[in-house]
């Protein structure tokens, strides 16, 4: 089996020890995110959020205002969200195979969810989102602070779940940003375990002819 369907098979396994249909404390770190970001963006806009899992907390709370088009690997999380969050739109996709047409989101969020890709494909899908995007369109993402490719069998405590993690560490991601054509406006650790991710916000940058 690819790394791909490792990935798949295993958050269809997982979705519910993951995340239940109601927001439970975790979400709360969501929210303050999402404050952050939402004051940003004008009501009405396109959103685009990869690796949406469930729908919960990020694409309900996000299609209050927006049109959100959520896209995940995992056919269950898709089911989940599609009646957990009747108001966006989902799709059933690797975010690395998705073609979009140039500027026609106004934001791009994926939490938790690049880290699960190859490495190797990690930078492509920064630049595919900075061509997704409208000059000035926000990114908010969580990437890997240290880099760290490994596998947890058992995953959640679900037999037979297996789970593979490839990131790079935050510089890495930055770098990687800024020669897609993005600022970024801060990044953050996010403390978790022994260990943490780093929260970045970015915008696409206005070029001269834009
Ligand atoms: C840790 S969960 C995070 C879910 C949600 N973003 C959250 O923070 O609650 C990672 C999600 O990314 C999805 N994912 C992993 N690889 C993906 C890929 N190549 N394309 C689309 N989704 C992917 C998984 O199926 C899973 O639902």
């Amino acid at each position: 089996m690819n790394l791909k369907e490792i990935v798949k098979k295993g958050y269809d396994a997982v979705s519910y020890a993951y995340r239940a249909d109601t927001e439970g404390e975790d979400s709360q770190k969501y929210h303050q995110w999402l404050d952050e970001l939402v004051p940003l963006l004008s009501p009405g806009i396109r959103v685009l959020e990869l690796g949406c899992g469930c729908g919960i907390p990020v694409a309900r709370r996000l299609s209050d205002a927006f049109q959100v088009t959520g896209v995940d690997l995992s056919p269950v999380q898709i089911r989940r969200a599609r009646q957990l969050v009747p108001g966006a739109h989902f799709l059933v996709a690797d975010m690395t195979n998705l073609e979009f047409p140039t500027a026609h989101f106004d934001a791009v969020v994926s939490f938790y969810a690049i880290i699960h890709l190859p490495l190797e494909e990690q930078p492509e899908l920064f630049r595919k989102m900075g061509r997704w995007l409208t000059p000035g369109g926000y990114l908010m993402i969580t990437v890997g602070h240290t880099a760290w490719t490994g596998t947890e069998k058992e995953w959640l405590g679900v037999q037979g779940a297996t789970m593979v993690w490839s990131h790079a560490d935050d510089k890495t991601y930055e770098r990687w940003l800024q020669e897609s054509g993005f600022t970024i406006h801060w990044t953050r650790f996010i403390p978790e375990g022994d260990g943490g991710h780093v929260l970045i916000l970015a915008q696409r940058e206005r070029g001269q002819c834009d």
